[in-house]
Order: structure tokens, then sequence, then C-alpha cells
């Protein structure tokens, strides 16, 4: 397990901020916070507040952000070799993220255990060599694991890669088991993004840009398919706090045409360090009475199930091993937990963050509280990892080593009328946001 001391991390929060580009981020503040009933990891029921105003925080000490040169690398759009960087925003209780404008990507997550004592909490790679080669490498390579990429267009997989929209039919690339999977064979996780360092407000962190042309991820690819409609202009923008949040704020609009927009941070948690081996023993609670099943190919039927009475029902803490293993067929497609579960949002408006999950690692007291601005939620077991990685450590990652909390529209929802709408169209504005807090118990 890779851990560092508090001390260290203090020494590096003493490091001067990269000059501003820009003082305003873009994020949202208390406007939308709720008071939610959740059931806290011992069982009790609890009033828990909603992720806290960055502003409520923090007392004398600011946050920090460097700017390290990562490497440079060809952008797919241009074909030209463009600068990377690696952004670190460190906070005043010893939490520091590093992000790559390659990929939108998170590297890594340090945050402190219960005795101070820091770990990286999401797997990831050292190079951006590795990113570029292993993260999600177009076709012939084999599927990647995505670490802590932003997906895009679409994240999770569109049936047969085809949808139609306004009286027009779209097909995109097919890279796995038939369908589309997180945008296709490049998708948002292999672009270089335009970044621009954002502070205030007693927050640091970057916004990132992308424009994805019409057809993107068709022809531009190597696809004989359409691609995506419309150009779309999307920004990520990470922002950390003293409350140890990391906020995640999508926006985007699109031109020329409608098109489907879903997109969704792809880190693998793992609250005992990312080298620390499976997940079993980490607890879970997802604030959803139900999810959407699939068939054979990952694809949802269409049904939205209660998940009472089933391995899928984690609305109260259970370790993530104790059903694992059980023979319910939905397990058996997705090889462990890899599904849409529908979100608990009742009394939240559209555009509310509302929780979405947490979990525990009950040895080193960390816990992770997910809140979202969106309906569902892909919690995925790290079925796929076969061993074939070695991760920024060093050490090689197996079979749920880690685990993701995608917030999202639900899978293939442009085939299906009966799920929330994923189009975007000229004129309006996409506006999504989910937030990473950090705590220990
Ligand atoms: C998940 C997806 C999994 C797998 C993984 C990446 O979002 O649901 O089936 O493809 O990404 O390996």
């Amino acid at each position: 397990m890779r851990t560092r001391p508090l001390s260290a991390l203090r020494k590096a929060i003493a490091r001067p901020a990269a000059p501003a580009a820009s003082l305003k981020p873009r994020t949202r503040t208390g406007a939308a916070l709720a008071g939610v009933l959740v059931i806290g990891m011992a069982g009790s029921l609890a009033m828990h507040q909603a992720p806290l105003p960055a502003a409520a925080s923090g007392g004398t000490c600011s946050p920090t952000i460097t700017t390290t040169p990562f490497g440079t690398t060809i952008e797919p759009y241009t074909g030209k070799p463009a600068q990377v960087f690696q952004y670190t925003l460190t906070n005043c209780t010893g939490m520091q993220v590093k992000i790559l404008n390659y990929g939108g990507i998170v590297q890594s997550i340090a945050v402190p255990d219960r005795h101070g004592h820091a770990a990286d909490v999401v797997l990831g790679f050292q190079t951006l060599n590795e990113y570029v080669s292993q993260d999600s490498p177009p076709p012939p390579a084999p599927g990647g694991p995505y670490f802590g990429e932003t997906i895009g267009r679409y994240g999770n997989r569109i049936a047969k890669g085809t949808f139609t929209l306004d009286g027009n039919t779209y097909t995109l690339p097919i890279n796995n088991n038939g369908n589309s999977l997180h945008g296709g064979f490049v998708g948002f996780g292999n672009h270089v993004w335009a970044p621009t360092v954002v502070q205030g407000n007693g927050t640091v962190g970057v916004q990132l840009k992308l424009v994805s042309p019409d057809g993107d991820d068709g022809a531009n690819v190597g696809c004989s398919c359409t691609g995506y409609p419309g150009t779309l202009t999307m920004f990520v923008t990470y922002t950390l706090d003293s409350s140890s949040q990391l906020r995640i704020h999508y926006t985007a609009t699109v031109a020329g045409k409608a098109t489907v927009l879903n997109p969704t941070n792809h880190s693998y948690f793992n609250l005992a360090g990312e080298s620390s081996g499976d997940v079993y023993a980490q607890k879970v609670m997802i604030n959803a009475d139900s999810y959407t099943p699939t068939d054979k190919t990952q694809i949802p039927t269409g049904v939205i199930a209660p998940v009472k009475g089933t391995p899928f029902d984690f609305t109260t803490p259970q370790t993530i091993g104790s059903r694992i293993n059980e023979s319910d067929p939905q397990l058996l497609i997705g090889q462990g937990y890899d599904h849409n579960w529908v979100l608990n949002r009742a009394g939240l408006q559209t555009g509310q963050l509302g929780l979405a999950a947490r979990a525990w690692d009950p040895a080193s007291g960390r816990e992770l509280t997910v809140w979202t601005t969106e309906p569902g939620v892909q919690f995925y077991s790290g079925n796929f990892l076969t061993g074939s990685i070695v991760g920024i450590s060093g050490h090689t990652y197996r079979q749920s080593a880690g685990y993701t909390f995608e917030t999202q529209h639900y899978p293939d929802s442009p085939n299906h009328p009966n799920f929330p709408s994923t189009v975007l169209r000229p004129g309006q504005q996409f506006d999504s946001t989910t937030i990473f807090r950090f705590s220990t118990f």
C-alpha cells in the first residue's frame, strides 16, 4: 500500500499555488444542498447534512494547486503532439488529488486514514504512456479499464451502437460485445483537454475544455459509422475544498444538431489503498430501491426492478464480498456488480444534489460519500481486472482491486423512452455535478 505520513502532505501544502488563470470556479454552491436521511454504518438512522459549502470551512489555510508537465502525446483530433499537465490539488486536511488534462483523468486521490496516514485510494497509472496505451486504447487492443477517465459522449453502453434522434439514425463504433461502450473507439478519455486553473471561494481546481466535432467517433476514428451528431463543447471542472470534497462539474452545449450526452467519471476506489488487494471487506450503501437489470450483453432490458430481497440491495451497508458470489443471474452476467442503480430522488428537483452512495473501509477508517445531480449510478466491482495491469505503485491489479461509482443517466437511454432523457439540443445547457467527499470514522 502507498502510504505517506501526514507531515509529508503538510509540507506539500506550503508550496506556492500556480498563478490562477481564472478566479471564477464553475461550481454550484449551497443553493442545491438538502438535508437527507441516511442509514449510518452501524445501521442506525442519522440526519446527514449534504455536502458543505466550500466557503464554510478552511479557516486561515487555503488549498493550493501546482502544475507539472506530464509529457506529450498525439492529440487524435489534430494528429499533432500536445502537452499534457498534471495538476496537484492539496487541501489543509491532508488530502491531495492529481488531475491530468489528458482524458480529464483523476490520477490519484491521497486521503488520510483515522490515524492521519495518507494513502492513494484510486487505481491509476504512473506514466502518460501507460494511460495512452492501456487505459482505453482503440482496437485492436483489448478494452481497457478506463481508470479515472472522463467518459463521453455516452457513459456505459448503447445497444448495437445505434439510436435514432429527430428521425435520423446514428451509428457508433462497436467496441464491447456487439455494443458501443463509453463513447466508442476514442471517446473523451484519449483527448488532450484545454486546461484553465480555477481558484477562489476556498477551493482550487482545474477546468478542462473539449470541443467534440459533429460526427465524432465516426469517420474521424476510422469507423464506417456516423458517429455522434452535433458539435459539442464540453467543460469538466474539478475542484477541491477544505472539507475534503472533490467536486466534478460538467457543462456542455451542442451546435448544429441535437445529440445524446452522458458523461461520467470512471475512478475506481479502494479505501484501504490502491495496492491493498481486493475490496470485498469494504462496506457500501447505495441510496436506491431499484436497479436496471440487463441482458447477456449488459444492455438494460428496460425493466426497473426492485432490489429488495436480492444481492443488489445496498439500502443498508453491506460488504461488497458478502453476496457477490451468489448465483443470481444478474451477478453472473456482470461477473460481479456491474449495474446501474436507480437513485432515490423523491423530493429532489432536477439539478439538486442527492445522496448516491457511501463506502467504508473498516480497517483504515476511511469513508467516502457520493452526492450527485444524476438519476443513476453504475456500481462496478472491477470484475474485468484480470491481473494484466500494473498500477501506479507497481502493484498488479486483479479482480475487485477497486470499485466505481459512475454517476450517470441510465445505460442505453437513447433506446429506452421510459428512461430519463439524455438528449441535449442546441440552445440548451447541460449541467451536472458529482461530489466525492472523504472523511474518517
Ligand atoms: C464499466 C462497465 C464495465 C466495464 C468497465 C470498464 O463502466 O459497466 O462493464 O466495461 O466499465 O472495464
